[in-house]
């Protein structure tokens, strides 16, 4: 028995020893300091024109933290989003959930030329929209974190990726459980990544079926969305996802949630009777415990299968490979 107790033990130290070491590895192959000497103006370069961008549309914000996003869902943060189509490359602009959708790509020139002009040919693209993404929700009033860093950029897409990866907004409760933890985040994280709908605008075509067809919907909510979003036309009408505080990062989008004024399918299926309900009512009662969890699934999406060392490169030009 005592021999038991004893190995026991033992096996606690050592699971204690390994989860102690993990902790220190896990984002061992990124480094907050990777540029410190490279190229040690890099965050305040970055910061700057993102601040810019924000002042002058703030919507941009929430477009960057989503191209951020949909870089890092499909192999890994490694710029590939940002690559136009060319004759020797299908890239991923025309994938459904990307085409007409997602934004921001002058911004990311526009830093990455600033960038250029301070440390030539060290920062990868990849790493300026982790460090873009950050600078977005700090801007718009959200939380901060340390941004890892040391990804190198694709020399390849995958359309067929963004295709499948991308949680569509028809998504079900467990159909987006799965899209997440194929990427290696948990339940929790998804719920937590999902209030970056606390800013931004979707499109009439994205959430048109949940206005004319669904139950589980504010009355008035949406009521208020239809004239905006005839039942056959205005594909591209845009509306708000949170409607309260559309260009503030809070935790209005979990209030709206519980409140059934969630804008998408997917938004709502957090908060529709199911296991993840406790979870969405505790962040919309609690922004600290909202944002503090937001940054950290944040560094463990920019930690999304990361391209280092010799693989990859650093490309010139984010829109193509050198
Ligand atoms: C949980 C699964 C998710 C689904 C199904 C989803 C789906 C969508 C859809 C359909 C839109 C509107 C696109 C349009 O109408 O053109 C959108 C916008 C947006 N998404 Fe998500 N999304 C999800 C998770 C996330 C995550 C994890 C993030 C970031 C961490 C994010 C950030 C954003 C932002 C900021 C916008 C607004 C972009 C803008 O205004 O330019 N989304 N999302
Ligand atoms: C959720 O969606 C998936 C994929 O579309 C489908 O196969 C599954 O039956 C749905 N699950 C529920 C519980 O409705
Ligand atoms: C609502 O559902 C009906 C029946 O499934 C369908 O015919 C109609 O196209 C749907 N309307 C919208 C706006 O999605």
């Amino acid at each position: 028995m005592a021999q038991f107790a004893t190995m026991r033990n033992t096996y606690a130290f050592l699971a204690c020893i390994y989860l102690g070491l993990s902790s220190v590895v896990v984002y061992g192959q990124l480094s907050s300091t990777y540029y410190g000497t490279s190229c040690p103006n890099l965050l305040s370069t970055v910061k700057s024109a993102v601040t810019q961008a924000v002042a002058n549309e703030k919507r941009m914000g929430a477009s960057l933290l989503r191209l951020h996003f949909h870089d890092c869902f499909v192999n890994g943060c490694d710029g590939s989003i940002l690559l136009d189509d060319s004759s020797t490359l299908t890239g991923e602009k025309t994938a459904v959930p990307n085409a007409n959708s997602v934004r921001g790509f002058d911004v990311i020139d526009t830093i990455k030329t600033n960038v250029e002009a301070v440390c030539s040919g060290v920062v990868s693209c990849a790493d300026i929209l982790a460090i873009a993404a950050r600078d977005s929700v700090v801007a718009l009033g959200g939380s901060t974190w340390t941004v890892q860093l040391g990804r190198r950029d694709s020399t390849t897409a995958s359309l067929s990726g963004a295709n499948s990866n991308i949680p569509a907004p028809t998504s079900n409760l467990s159909a987006l459980i799965s899209a997440f933890s194929a990427q290696g985040l948990s339940t929790k994280e998804m719920i937590v990544l999902s209030g970056a709908h606390t800013i931004g605008q979707a499109r009439c075509t994205n959430f048109r079926a949940r206005i004319y067809n669904e139950s589980n919907i504010a009355t008035t909510y949406a009521t208020s969305l239809k004239s905006n979003c005839p039942s056959s036309s205005g594909d591209d009408n845009l509306s708000p996802l949170d409607l309260n505080t559309p260009t503030t990062f809070d935790n209005y989008y979990y209030k709206n949630l519980v409140s059934k004024k969630g804008l998408l399918h997917s938004d709502q299926q957090l908060y529709n009777g199911g296991s993840t309900d406790s979870q969405v009512t505790t962040y919309s009662s609690n922004q600290n415990t909202f944002f503090t969890d937001f940054a950290s699934a944040m560094v463990k999406m920019g930690n999304i299968s990361p391209l280092t060392g010799s693989s990859g490169e650093i490309r010139t030009n984010c829109r193509k490979p050198n």
